[in-house]
């Protein structure tokens, strides 16, 4: 191949089904398509998602490839997300990749999304500067489904060195946001109030897991009983207390979560840490990223706000990195709901 890889990222893990085109590092386009069918019904609806994917992939593949400037025949590869995600969602992607892929005579990349997660700090943007972590590095991965630690060796070799043994860190949020009648998804809701609230305010449990390990489940009941205890006092506890509340849950999960990290990277001798996943988009976490960079001489990497969210572009930087390896992806390949690493 005279020229760096053209490849075509899929994803369709969940309720956004999202198309990009990476040319080597750089991004070429980025298109997403989210789900507001959802809403209503207070989560991801499993069926409705698929319909849905079903109504967008066509326009949002055909509006990827147009945005990149090139046309199907240029691509070099189709990156897809094999899992894990809903079933059905992920059959969606995972069919239309294998159809693309006979009618372009050009090979399959299957991509696992956490991988994907972790990979989106080596896309490059025309004309901005960028920097990409070096290996070894460790990336926090935290989303409504996950909370990890892993350790990133290479771009092919991860390991998840530490994760949570219930909730993930996203879905503390937004279990505590339904209590308080904030809405679905509750995190940028609590974030936004948090913004306006006293961190100090209530001290809610911390874990005490070994290892690195995390564990959100005592803090969303300890959540839960500081809520019930005072509404006995006073029913308007909630309204009135509400940016308290939040910023004081907010700061509890960060503390959770850095402290592992901090361990983790000690005791490996790291000190080049990321932020991944849904949660990455939290104003706190990211300060208190850029905190412990000046106070440990930490690199940092954070994500841009478009790549914290399910997008197609970190599918395609993925599988740009599994097909400059050799990996392919043979036509029967069927998707996985679910994996460790
Ligand atoms: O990675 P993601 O888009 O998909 C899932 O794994 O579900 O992550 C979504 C999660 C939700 O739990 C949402 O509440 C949380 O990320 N989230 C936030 C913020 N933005 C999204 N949590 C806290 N603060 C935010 N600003």
């Amino acid at each position: 191949m005279d020229h760096e890889p053209i490849i075509l990222g899929i994803e369709s893990s969940c309720d956004d089904t999202s198309a990009a085109v990476l040319v080597g590092h750089k991004l070429l386009s980025n298109v997403i398509a989210s789900q507001a069918v959802h809403t209503a019904y207070g989560g991801v609806v499993p069926e409705l998602a698929s319909r849905a994917h079903e109504q967008n992939i066509v326009p949002v593949v055909s509006e990827a490839i147009r945005r990149a400037g090139i046309t199907a025949q240029d691509l070099d590869a189709i990156a897809f997300t094999r899992g894990p995600g809903l079933l059905g969602s992920l059959l969606v992607g995972t069919n239309f990749a294998k159809g693309l892929s006979l009618s372009l005579g050009i090979p399959m990349v299957e991509v696992n999304h956490l991988h994907a997660h972790v990979l989106a700090h080596f896309i490059e943007e025309e004309g901005e500067e960028h920097q990409s972590p070096e290996f070894p590095f460790l990336c926090l991965l935290v989303s409504g489904g996950n909370s990890q630690i892993i350790l990133v060796r290479s771009a092919s070799d991860m390991e998840i060195i530490g994760q949570t043994i219930d909730d993930a860190a996203g879905e503390a949020f937004d279990k505590c946001a339904k209590v308080m009648g904030l809405g679905y998804p509750g995190g940028p809701v609590v974030n936004r109030l948090a913004n306006e609230g006293n961190p100090k305010a209530f001290a809610f449990s911390k874990p005490n897991v070994p290892g690195y390990d995390y564990s959100f489940s005592g803090l969303k009941t300890s959540f839960l009983y500081t809520l019930r205890d005072e509404l006995e006092k006073n029913p308007n506890f909630i309204e009135e207390r509400k940016a308290d509340l939040c910023a004081s849950l907010q700061a509890t999960v960060i503390d959770i979560l850095m402290k592992k990290l901090r361990q983790a990277a000690k005791d490996l001798g790291i000190r080049q840490v990321a932020v991944a996943g849904g949660v990455s988009a939290n104003t706190g976490l990211r300060d208190a990223f850029h905190d412990h960079a000046r106070r440990y001489g930490w690199k940092v990497f954070i994500p841009k706000f478009a790549y914290t969210t399910d997008n197609a572009a970190m599918v395609a930087m993925n599988g740009y990195f599994s097909f400059i390896d050799g990996k392919r992806t043979e036509l029967d390949a069927v998707p996985f709901a679910r994996v460790t690493m």
